[in-house]
């Protein structure tokens, strides 16, 4: 594990952080013409910052955003379950007109083994106002628990099932199968486990790794207990100290350290027509503390 402090210095971006801790936008920088210390930069600002924001990128197609994630790390299928229709299979297209609504806080598939370490999401289609999206620090929320809570959630494995979500999608639209995914056809929504609180590959930041779209319970605990700690623990993760929101214009890209957040887009714009495309970059098995204190 290489922490950021071993790193050398990155190269220096235009970066206005939006908060003391989390979100930066980035300004007169194009993301199809990045040179390799810039790729450096931008993927060290957002393990720093966790959510970047460019404007103007109004140059960025589907082919170009899949380009400059491939310079950030490994592209993954858009989805494991949806089918990315006449868009480039990598590419997961977020269709108001076809029920393409985020209207959850969650952190991007993480009802899978290893969740996608990064997103980046592209507006193609805005309405003329509302679809804002919002984002939360699960780090700086893990850290502003009481050190007794923290050293609690420390212990404990929440179990992420896509079921609820996409269980119909992927029997009656996808008949049983799915999108490649880790090198095999998707076909079952099988629960996985994570720990609750997740050490961060790269900083060794510790952050909240719940999340109300996909954790259905926390384990070894009853069902009552189980609901009281999440609701706790997302109502935290939510309180407007560790948001940040984004009012989208056209040419806008978002990047989000899919370790270290959560995101909520919303839905207050009616039966106008909002369509984003969004890729993800393979991530690792998700670590907890004692794990790494192994
Ligand atoms: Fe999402």
């Amino acid at each position: 594990m290489s922490l950021l402090s071993e790193r050398p210095a990155p190269a220096r971006l235009p970066v206005t952080p939006l908060g003391p801790h989390f979100g930066a936008e980035l300004h007169g920088i194009d993301l199809g013409r990045l040179d390799d210390d810039e790729v450096l930069a931008l993927r060290e600002a957002l393990v720093a910052y966790k959510v970047l924001f460019v404007r103007g990128q109004h140059g960025l197609d589907d082919a170009a955003q899949i380009e400059f994630g491939r310079r950030l790390g490994e592209v993954t299928a858009g989805h494991p379950v949806h089918d990315s229709g006449d868009v480039a299979p990598e590419v997961y297209s977020l269709d108001s007109q076809d029920n393409g609504f985020a209207d959850v806080w969650h952190t991007d598939v993480t009802f899978v083994r290893r969740p996608p370490a990064i997103s980046v999401l592209r507006a193609v289609v805005l309405p003329p106002s509302g679809g804002d999206t919002s984002w939360a620090d699960s780090q700086s929320a893990y850290e502003s628990l009481s050190p007794g809570l923290r050293d609690f959630v420390d212990t404990l494995t929440a179990v992420h099932d896509g079921t609820r979500e996409f269980g119909y999608y992927l029997a009656r639209r996808r008949g049983g199968r799915g999108n490649v995914w880790e090198g095999e056809v998707f076909t079952e929504l099988t629960p996985v486990e994570h720990p609750v609180v997740r050490v961060h590959p790269e900083s060794g930041h510790k952050g909240l790794f719940v999340n109300p779209g996909f954790t259905s319970h926390i384990v070894g605990v009853s069902e009552h207990e189980s609901r009281g700690i999440l609701d706790i623990l997302y109502a935290h993760l939510t309180r407007p100290e560790h948001v940040v929101r984004h009012r989208w214009r056209p040419g806008d890209v978002a990047l989000w350290d899919n370790r270290s957040t959560a995101h909520y887009a919303n839905r207050d714009y009616g039966d106008r027509h909002r369509v984003m495309h969004r890729i993800t970059l393979r991530g690792d098995i998700p670590a907890g503390p004692a794990a790494v204190r192994r």
